[in-house]
This record gives C-alpha cells, structure tokens and sequence, in this order.
C-alpha cells in the first residue's frame, strides 16, 4: 500500500486567506512549508489511485503529485474518492473533478445523503460519477487490490449543517474513520475524531499505520490566540496534547503514527518548537504535503 499526503492541513489550509497568526505569517514568507488542505491518496499498485476526502485545493494538490497526472487525452489515474465526513475541506474538491472522466465516490448513505441535498454536486455527471453508499463495518473494494471498511467516530454533522443544539459526539455515519488492507497490512485513516473511545481503540489495535486528527494541540488554542471562539470540542476534535489527548490515548498502539489534518494555529507546524519535539518523541509524525509512506 503506497500513500500520498496531498493535504496535511485542516480545512482553511496553512496559510489560510484571512489569517495572521504566527503560523499563517511564516508560511506566507517561506519560513514553513504551506500546506493544502486534509487529503490522502492510497494506492494498491501505484497505478490507481483512490483520493480519502476531496479537498477545495485538489487541482492544485494533483498538479503537485505527478502520480496523479493524465496518461493521455482525457485520463486520470484516480479511481475513487472516499469521503469520510460531509465537512467543505473533504468535499469541496469533487466540484473540481467534473470535467466528465468517470470515478466512484464511496461514502456512507448519510454522507451522501448531504452531497444529494446540494444540487451544486449534479454538476458530476451521474452517468460518471456513481456514488456508493457504504454500510458501516462492511467491507468493500475501494479499488482493485484494496479493501476498505468503514466505522464510526465520535464527531458532528458539518459546520454548515448545525442546528440550534449540536451534540459534538454523535456516532454513526456522519464522522467515520476508514480501514484499509492490501491482504498483507492495515492501515487507518481517521482525519476527524473528537474522542478516542474503547471501542476505536480496539478498532485500530491491529493497524501499521494509523493517520489521526491533529487540528490541535490544546482544545483552548483557537480562543486563546483570539482565532475563533470554540473549542476543540466544540469543534468534534480532540486535542493532541494533555491526559485525555490523542498523544496519551494512543501511546499504547503499535502502529506507525501519523497526524493529518492539522490546524493552522496548531503550534507543531513549527519545526523547531517544543510541540513537535514532543510529539516526535512519542513516535509519531507530522504529515508533510508529498509526503510518500509505504507499508
Ligand atoms: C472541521 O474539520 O471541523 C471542519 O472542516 C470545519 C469547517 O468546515 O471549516
Ligand atoms: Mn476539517
Ligand atoms: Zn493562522
């Protein structure tokens, strides 16, 4: 199994347009690399391609990974795009794809269910375009040699969904985290999770790879650097840091560990800070724009 960071960061990317914090600052001038937003492609034999999550800055994502280029006239190596969430930073991007190349979009029913009640997704052509819905713990060919399976994740419906009151861990099919085997290894991908639970724990045991949420380092850091006004909690993500944090939840795993979807307020963005000093001496890593991991 072949991965492709093509987005490390959370939706707004790093830089993001209306963002002055340090971060957001030192990319713009080149001090940090800049990075788009939350996407993974996989591949079973680095012909194919299957893209987790359809970011807004996927043209630019595809033109920046030559794997992901046309062969010829009219031609894509993307096979599928799963979506993991109804989020805008995972399925903005399918807007830029409907230029009538077929490819199957996987995603639960109620997922799918969000993007049939937009009808600006139409402009995939349906006779192109086939969207499968995907029962929960149920698994599937994500594309030829590839075996994904679907589960839940404590998290929220889309930001733009919200009602009046909105419970920031619901499980069922609107936040799932996605398994996939190529027969030989595992790996997961759970880019969005606002609470690590018994169950997910027992879900990912057996991964050699795990990609995990990493919006932010403490729940309180958008408020504190005066960036938003709601916590990580509010927001369906769990911190990286402290006692209930991804850092010390997952200290257990024996999988390879990885953080995606990272916040651009999020202080391990700067290489030679304590932050990221802590969570590599954890053992994990910080997902990089073309960053290439094979199992
Ligand atoms: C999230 O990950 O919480 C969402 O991408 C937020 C958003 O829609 O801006
Ligand atoms: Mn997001
Ligand atoms: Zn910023």
């Amino acid at each position: 199994m072949k991965f492709l960071v093509l987005g490390a960061a959370a939706g707004g990317g790093l830089p993001q347009w209306n963002c002055g914090c340090r971060n957001c600052v030192d990319a713009r001038a080149g001090r940090i690399p800049s990075s788009g937003q939350s996407s993974l492609a996989v591949s079973a034999d680095g012909g194919r391609w299957s893209v987790l999550n359809a970011s807004p800055d996927i043209r630019a994502q595809m033109q920046a990974n030559p794997a992901l280029h046309p062969r010829g006239l009219r031609d894509t190596p993307l096979h599928s795009v799963l979506l993991t969430n109804g989020d805008i930073d995972h399925v903005a991007g399918l807007l830029s794809l409907r230029e009538q190349t077929p490819f199957t979009v996987f995603a639960t029913a109620e997922v799918l269910e969000v993007l049939a009640g937009n009808r600006i997704f139409d402009a995939l052509a349906a006779d192109k375009v086939a969207r499968r819905p995907i029962r929960l713990n149920t698994p599937f060919d994500l594309q030829p040699g590839l075996t994904a399976e679907l589960f839940p994740v404590p998290g929220k419906v889309p930001l733009y969904m919200e009602g009046e009151e909105v419970e920031t861990d619901l499980v069922g099919e609107q936040t799932v985290g996605v398994r996939l085997s190529d027969g030989a290894r595992v790996a997961c991908y759970i880019p969005g999770c606002a609470e690590v639970t018994p169950d997910l724990l027992a879900r990912i045991s057996d991964a050699d790879q795990l990609f995990f949420d990493g919006t932010l380092w403490t729940g309180d850091e958008m408020i504190r650097e005066g960036t938003g006004t709601k916590s990580g909690r509010r927001m369906g993500h769990i911190s990286i840091s402290g006692p209930e944090g991804s850092m010390a939840k997952l200290a257990g795993l024996g999988a390879a560990r990885t953080y995606i979807h990272i916040n651009n307020t999020n202080p391990v963005w700067q290489p030679d800070g304590p932050e990221r000093a802590a969570v590599q001496a954890a053992g994990w890593t910080i997902a990089a724009d073309g960053m290439e991991i094979t199992l």
